[in-house]
């Protein structure tokens, strides 16, 4: 992709990006419907589904040749990496959006032959918007990102996880995740993974893990925390995979062979 196809792209990303956050914050003031998806607390409101629709209409009205996945199935059934691919979730942390009207975020990444070159993560509340592109550093609105703090150790690091990690859980040693509890500074649980991948690139937590994600949490996210010199891999250490389901750590390079030899052990 060249440079000039790469500006324009985040150029118009970005303008659709505040039009779909007013939209949001419009539609938040106004009785929407919930629905539920997988179970009843897999939540999906009209405002998630209306956002996508604005998102995949502007999309193919300018660029009719590129491919689209979306969470809530407006896009196309994507099997390849092939092309330009955008991998969108119009709103990342439905729960948050529902229960506490706040802490939820719009996650765009674009794909060029399955390499990231625009991530996009607007924490619409705050009117806060992360992006990165490939080569050229991430931003918070208009501030740089430092590269993460190579400093950092395991026991003064804060680490994001889904809550439900650390119960019993069949898929992880959760005896090791509570040990990691115990010895890092603290743990967090923020509810939307595009957040949790942009405070990683912030600096503000040392590293995220999950044991399900989907691309569109983490498309945008993984683009970020590589601008910022982190690393992103599935638990198991394999590269991440954009068309299924991952477990995910996201992390600041100086905690990784420490998250993975003695606290992450997959069962
Ligand atoms: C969810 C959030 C949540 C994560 C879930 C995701 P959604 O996305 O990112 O933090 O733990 O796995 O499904 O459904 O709110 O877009
Ligand atoms: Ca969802
Ligand atoms: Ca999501
Ligand atoms: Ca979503």
């Amino acid at each position: 992709m060249n440079d000039a196809i790469r500006e324009e792209l985040l150029i118009n990303t970005k303008k659709w990006i505040y039009q779909a956050g007013d939209n949001i914050r419009e539609q938040m003031e106004q009785a929407f419907k919930i629905d539920t998806k997988s179970n009843a607390n897999d939540l999906v409101t009209d405002v998630d589904r209306a956002t996508e629709q604005f998102f995949v209409e502007n999309i193919k009205a300018n660029y009719p040749d590129h491919k689209l996945i979306g969470e809530e199935g407006y896009g196309d059934k994507v099997e390849s990496l092939d092309g330009i691919v955008w991998i969108i979730d119009p709103i990342d942390g439905t729960m948050n959006f529902v229960h506490q009207k706040r802490n939820f975020a719009i996650s765009i990444g674009i794909y060029h032959d399955g390499i990231g070159e625009i991530g996009l993560i607007y924490n619409v509340m705050d009117d806060v918007l992360y992006t990165a592109v490939k080569g050229q550093g991430a931003y918070r609105n208009d501030t740089r990102l430092k590269p993460l703090n190579d400093e950092v150790r395991l026991e003064t690091s804060i680490i994001a996880m889904n809550s439900i990690i650390a119960c019993e859980n069949k898929r992880i040693n959760e005896k090791k995740i509570q040990q990691l509890i115990i010895d890092s500074r603290g743990t967090r649980s923020y509810g939307s993974a595009a957040l949790e991948f942009a405070f990683l690139a912030e600096g503000i937590i040392d590293a995220y893990l999950t044991m399900q994600l989907a691309p569109w949490d983490f498309a945008a996210g993984f683009i970020l925390v590589n601008e910022v010199g982190g690393i992103t891999v599935q638990a198991n250490g394999n590269p991440i995979d954009l068309l299924h389901n991952n477990t995910i750590l996201t992390c600041n390079k100086q905690i990784y062979e420490r998250l993975m030899n003695d606290y992450i052990e997959l069962k």
